[in-house]
């Protein structure tokens, strides 16, 4: 697969974690929670390849777009689910995979500032307030799925924001919300190098081992 500049620094991200997936004998399972048309969960089938898959979405007609992604992709397998993650999880999603993952992937969404470069109309109407918008959602989204990582397990927060609301201090967030430890953080710089600017953070939770 092509990938643009950002996604192969989110690759590197995930590349980090790829020596754990034989360690784990019930198999490495992945939630990529804001799935979208499967961008990132198939960036991560084609990083880590052994993995158990499961996406949501809120909107059901981008999930109908991710069905037809995965297909050329060669995904075949996986759980699809419409979840609304401003609300406590619901049971459909634990009877079908389990309470926990070892890897959440939470491309949140978010003013989408960082792809203003190759959209500058976008920024001419945006008004800053929307920022106060997203970190509110992105702190109810975060809430609501950060207990689900499993021990041992990761979590990786991205954005394509430039703002440090969204970004740096979500991960203050993170790190205040739970017991999760930051790996690392990086900010992508595309403008320069016609990609879009992401923002990527890695955290792990301590193995059983570890406490
Ligand atoms: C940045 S996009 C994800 C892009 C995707 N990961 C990809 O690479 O193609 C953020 C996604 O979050 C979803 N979303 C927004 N609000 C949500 C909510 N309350 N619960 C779950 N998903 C939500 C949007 O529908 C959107 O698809």
């Amino acid at each position: 697969m092509v990938q643009d500049y950002s996604s192969q620094r989110v690759a590197a991200f995930l590349l980090m974690i790829k020596s754990e997936i034989p360690n784990r004998k019930s198999g490495f399972k992945i939630w990529d929670c804001c799935a979208g048309s499967g961008g990132k969960s198939i960036l991560a089938f084609d990083v880590l390849q052994n993995v158990q898959l499961t996406v949501s979405d809120v909107r059901p007609s981008i999930l109908s777009n991710l069905k037809r992604r995965f297909k050329e992709a060669g995904i075949n397998h996986y759980h699809s689910i419409t979840l609304d993650l401003t609300w406590p999880l619901s049971k459909a999603m634990f009877s079908m995979s389990g309470t926990g993952f070892d890897l959440i992937i939470c491309d949140a969404p978010c003013t989408g500032s960082g792809t203003w470069s190759r959209t500058p109309e976008q920024l001419f109407f945006f008004e800053r307030e929307k920022i106060n918008h997203y970190t509110a959602l992105q702190k109810k989204i975060i809430s609501n799925i950060i207990s689900r990582v499993n021990k041992g397990g990761y979590f990786l927060y991205i954005t394509c924001s430039v703002f440090k609301k969204e970004n740096e201090e979500m991960v203050e967030y993170i790190l205040q919300q739970s017991t999760l430890i930051l790996i690392q953080k990086e900010l992508f710089v595309g403008y320069d190098k016609k990609a879009d600017t992401m923002f990527a953070a890695l955290f792990c939770a301590a193995s059983s081992d570890d406490q």
